[in-house]
Order: structure tokens, then sequence, then C-alpha cells
């Protein structure tokens, strides 16, 4: 009977029926988990992008389990589309490895079919501010370790997260020998090589902007640009553009302002970019990959990284695995050893 009822619904009726059922949570509210019990605490405001409605919980154990910690965040769908993305993200959690892989945040419960219970962390990459030292070298190297393991596991089952960004990486124990990187948020996470016109503007790949499928190469662009955009905000993406007719341009003449020698030889099919960069001065004067990293004070190991994983040409852009197994990214471990136990 209630399904009848339920796909009676418009969609917006529908659509605002979750919202109200969503409105329920608040804090001091205690919600029961088939593992523990969570009290709500405050809403989490985060980076004001993200579209579920998120909690920090404390986490309350039964039966005096020692193991059970003690914060929780609560991930709750507010609308068809958080709905989707929640389902998304319960289904990755359900894929061999990314529950018992400790690089992707662990989800402890499923509350009800619109919210779930996850690993509380301290803080996320956005709201850390790049400093050129070692610590943050280090912080660098464990990013891209999880970034890019997290996309060969994925990967492996035929999936790519189109969602990184600074405020999906989350962080804890930050100024203690102690770090820990994870990756949040799996609600976008889809089949490779399917979607087109994905993945944050300063975050996408050259062959996604020109109208290519999201594949697992495209995220290692994404991984080497959203260190670069933490260091340096703005410095791809859509930041400064002036027209929203002319956004995805934009980017690509950002991107062929900070690797000017890989469009060397290229056809001359992007006078668009040309036009654009001609008449903007910010993108005339704007400096190249090698300028901006040393303007930042970046250590020569986490540029050579860096500058490999952003081979423009995706035909012979390295893998995942392959980054982690260079040399370069090797030399960038033995650089960091020691700064972290
Ligand atoms: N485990 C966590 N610990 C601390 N903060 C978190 C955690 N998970 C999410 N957040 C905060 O909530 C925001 C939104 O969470 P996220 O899972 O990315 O939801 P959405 O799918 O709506 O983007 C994050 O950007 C971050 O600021
Ligand atoms: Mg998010």
């Amino acid at each position: 009977m209630l399904s009848l009822v339920r796909s009676a619904l418009s969609p917006a009726a529908r659509s605002s029926s979750s919202r109200l059922m969503m409105s329920t949570l608040a804090p001091g509210r205690l919600l029961q988990g088939a593992k523990w019990n969570y009290q709500l605490l405050e809403p989490v405001i985060g980076d004001k992008t993200h579209r579920a409605t998120i909690y920090k919980a404390k986490v309350n154990p039964r039966d005096n389990d020692v193991h059970a910690p003690q914060w929780a965040i609560i991930k709750a769908a507010n609308d068809e589309t958080t709905k989707k993305q929640l389902d998304r993200e319960l289904k990755c959690y359900g894929l061999p490895n990314v529950a018992s892989t400790p690089i992707f945040r662990q989800m402890y419960d499923k509350i009800d079919d619109n919210t779930i219970a996850l690993e509380w962390l301290d803080n996320t990459l956005q709201e850390v501010k790049y400093e050129p030292n070692m610590h943050h070298y280090a912080l660098i190297e464990k990013v891209l370790h999880a970034a890019l393991t997290g996309s060969v596991i994925l990967g492996d089952h035929g999936y790519v997260d189109v969602s990184y960004k600074p405020s999906n990486i989350l962080i804890s124990g930050m100024g203690t020998n102690n770090v820990t990187v994870k990756l949040g948020d799996f609600g976008q996470i889809l089949p490779v090589g399917v979607y087109t016109g994905t993945q944050p503007y300063a975050m996408r790949a050259p062959e996604v902007f020109c109208g290519k499928p999201c594949t697992a190469l495209s995220q290692v662009w994404s991984t080497a640009a959203m260190i670069l955009v933490w260091m340096r905000p703005g410095v791809l993406g859509i930041h400064g553009s002036k027209s929203e007719f002319l956004q995805e341009a934009w980017c690509m003449a950002k991107i062929k302002r900070l690797f000017p020698d890989q469009f060397a030889g290229l056809e001359p099919e992007d006078s668009i970019l040309e036009a654009i960069i001609t008449t903007r001065p910010e993108l005339r004067t704007m400096q190249t990959f090698k300028g901006v990293t040393h303007e930042l004070g970046v250590a020569r190991e986490v540029k050579d990284v860096l500058r490999i994983m952003f081979t423009l040409n995706w035909n012979v852009r390295p893998s995942a695995s392959a980054i982690l197994a260079l040399e370069e990214f090797h030399a960038l471990k033995k650089l960091v050893g020691g700064c972290f136990t």
C-alpha cells in the first residue's frame, strides 16, 4: 500500500516528503544503528558545496564495547539527487577491498535507507593551508598514495571516482607524527569510461573537457590537479572567468598556460583558447607549472611526481599504479620518510 502511495506521488511531492523525513534530524536526537547508537551533535557546514545533510555525532557504545570510536559522522540524503548519491556510496562499500582498506573512510552503520554513519576525521585537506615544509610534503605523499591507491582499487572493479577535490580528502592527526589520510564521499563513483562532463572544473582532465569519457587515467590528472589547487587555489578551474558561456574554454586556457610546452606541435584547433589568452591579461601573465611551483617553494621531489601526472596526452599518461611504482614517487617517499612514524 505504501509503495502504491509512494509511486502515485509526483517527483516534487516525493522529494518534499523525503525532505520532511530528513528534517527530523536535529541536535540531541539519538539514532539507533545495528552496531552502535549515535547522538547527533552539530550539523557540519564543510565547504558549503556539499549537498547531503551532515552531522557530527557522539557514539554511544553498547555493552562496554571498548572498540567503539568516540565520534562518527551521520550522512543523510535530503532529496532525490543526494539519495542517488547515498545509494552509490552504499554500493561502493559493498565492493571487495573497499570496506577493508584503510585509505577509505570507514562505514559504521546503515541507519535507514536515507542515513548512514561513517568514521569521523578531524579536517579536510581544504581546511589545511599549504606551507612549503616537510610536514606538508609528507601530507602530499599521503594524499597521493590514498588517491592513487583508491583509483587502482576502484579501477579493478570498473569504477572511477569523479569527485576528487580537497574537501573530499579527510585528515586526522595534523601536527602530530601520526597523520591519517582517507578518501571520503563515494557519491560520485561511476562506471569507468561512461560519463562525460564529470569532475569538478579545477580537477577536470583535459580529455574530459574535450568530451571524452572519464577514465582511471583522468583520475590521475585530477589527483595532481587537486594537489596543485590546494597549494594555489584558483590556479586551475573557473576562478577569474567572467563569462559563464566560456567556462570550459577558460579552464583549458589555464591548462595551456600552465603547460605550454605540452601544447607545442598540437594542431592549432584551439584558436578560442588563444583568443581568451590574448585578450585577458591575467592569463597572458599567468605562470607556467614550473613558475607556480617555484613561487610556492615546492620540493623537487613533489614537482617531479606532479609533472608526470600532468601528462596532457592521456594516451601516454601513466596509470595510477605506474605512478605509485615510479622512481620519482620513491624519491618523494624517501624525502619525507621519518617525518611521520
Ligand atoms: N568523516 C568526516 N569527518 C569530518 N568531516 C567530514 C567527514 N565526512 C564529511 N565531512 C565534512 O562534510 C562535508 C560533506 O561530506 P561528504 O561526504 O563529502 O558529502 P557530500 O556527498 O554531500 O559532498 C565534507 O566536505 C567535509 O567537510
Ligand atoms: Mg563531498
